[in-house]
């Protein structure tokens, strides 16, 4: 899978990528990342990327020219690549929404940056705009780092274990419940007495009922959509009245 990000300040990605699991993956051939810098297709001279937005107002827009060129550069056949806005006015970026960026072999981001972008990148040259959620930053750097992040780790062989993967939060509509490892007890702090037994129906249950508890305690939002078993309603319906009694 490939990923080129667009953007004003590639230095930004000069480390995240050079560290566990990600070199790991790009050593391999798993991932591949390209970054590239909007100014290098800025016309002129000066390669100016930003100008003032028409109707006033403060701030800088970037141009839709330079993200255009650099576009044409990087994405060899439209039709197999998904172009991929960062904005805070884009659709919420979800794990849903990861599963599906997974399915793709090429994603190509463009990172806004001052005041905004102009709307025509938005209208004309991406597929998508994604906002990873709903507070403003200051670029799309890391909101790139975050789709590149959370769609790569769905990719088979990016971690060790792609099973957990399934299990983790939100891939199940769920709140995974808690983890625990050695030592079996630290200062007057236990670790559950049935993660200790070797049971493993009683420990299935036991991570089901947890993860059911958690997400009603901390996102009761997500049960209303979650995918739940006959066996789960009936641990939510005891969950709920243990909380109420
Ligand atoms: C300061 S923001 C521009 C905000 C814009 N004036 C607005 O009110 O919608 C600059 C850039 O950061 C990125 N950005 C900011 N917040 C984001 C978010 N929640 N999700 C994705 N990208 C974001 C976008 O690429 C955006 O163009």
């Amino acid at each position: 899978m490939r990923f080129d990000i667009l953007t004003l300040f590639p230095e930004i990605f000069d480390s995240p990528f050079r560290a566990s699991l990600f070199k790991r993956a790009i050593d391999r051939g798993l991932i591949e990342i390209g970054v590239h810098n909007i100014r290098d297709y800025a016309a002129g001279k000066h390669r100016v990327t930003d100008d003032v937005p028409f109707g006033g107002g403060g701030g800088m827009i970037l141009k839709v020219e330079p993200v255009d060129r650099a576009l044409q550069a990087v994405v060899p056949d439209r039709h197999s690549s998904l172009v991929i806005l960062l904005s805070p006015q884009g659709e919420p970026f979800t794990q849903a929404a990861a599963e599906e960026l997974s399915l793709s072999s090429h994603i190509v981001l463009i990172c806004g940056h001052y005041e905004g972008v102009d709307e025509r990148v938005g209208r004309h040259l991406a597929d998508r705009e994604l906002s990873i959620g709903d507070y403003v930053l200051s670029g799309g750097e890391f909101a790139a780092l975050v789709v590149v992040d959370a769609v790569s780790r769905l990719v088979r062989g990016f971690a060790g274990n792609h099973e957990t993967i399934l299990n983790d939060s939100h891939s199940t509509g769920l709140l995974e419940g808690p983890h625990y490892t050695r030592p079996r007890r630290y200062q007057d702090w236990k670790v559950p007495e049935v993660l200790l037994s070797g049971h493993e129906k009683n420990i299935r249950l036991w991570r089901r009922r947890e993860s059911l508890k958690r997400t009603l305690e901390r996102r009761p939002d997500l049960l209303t959509r979650a995918d739940l078993t006959e066996e789960d309603q009936i641990m939510l319906g005891a969950l709920r009245d243990e909380s109420e009694g």
